[in-house]
């Protein structure tokens, strides 16, 4: 699925790229001058996250769940990915919350939101590159078993077969 990965990585990169330009367009709002200013970078940085930085997310996400579908990808490296996956998507839904209070925040040196946004992202971008490069061999030992056992969710859904720990406690 060479063209699955080609249209995943395509969306990675503007993903991460778009989250650090995100960044670097809100610094400059600690120089506006003028109402006119403050009003060109709310638009350019609303139009970057709306509609390129989102949808670029959700492209490199949905490709990439794709991908764990298609391929043998379950390595415990994987697991690791999408842990730093969720620093990036916590990242992304930082910039809503700093986009809907641009107006509040006033025209002061960049925050300290922003600072951690852009160590966060750089620090997980950083790791997934090497674990998706070098695949490195963690100690599967770690992941709970029913992580790695075929069918689980399926027998889980029957409850004659169901391990008693996911069971639902019956009230009397
Ligand atoms: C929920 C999010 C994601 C999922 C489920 C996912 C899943 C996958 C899967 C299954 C592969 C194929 C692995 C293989 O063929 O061995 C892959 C490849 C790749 N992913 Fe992701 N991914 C996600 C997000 C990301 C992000 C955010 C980045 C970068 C910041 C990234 C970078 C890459 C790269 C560079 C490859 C190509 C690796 C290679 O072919 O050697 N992925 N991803």
């Amino acid at each position: 699925m060479l063209w699955l990965k080609f249209i995943h990585i395509c969306g990675v990169a503007i993903w991460v790229a778009g989250l650090i330009y995100l960044a670097a367009l809100l610094v400059g709002h600690s120089t506006v001058r003028d109402q006119q200013d403050f009003a060109r970078i709310r638009m350019a940085s609303r139009f970057a996250y709306m509609g390129l930085v989102s949808p670029a997310g959700f492209i490199a996400v949905g490709a990439g769940s794709a991908l764990l579908f298609v391929g043998d990808a379950l390595h415990p490296w994987m697991f690791a990915k999408l842990a730093a996956v969720a620093v990036l998507a916590v990242a992304h839904v930082q910039y809503a919350y700093v986009l809907t209070h641009l107006a509040e925040e006033g025209a002061q040196q960049p925050t300290l939101r922003i600072r951690i946004i852009v160590i966060a992202v750089g620090a997980a971008a950083c790791a997934i590159f090497y674990l998706v490069l070098a695949k490195p061999a963690l100690d599967g030992a770690i992941l709970p078993e029913w992580l790695s056992e075929p069918g689980f969710l399926k027998r889980s859904e029957d409850p004659a077969q169901a391990p008693s720990a996911l069971q639902l406690p019956h009230r009397q």
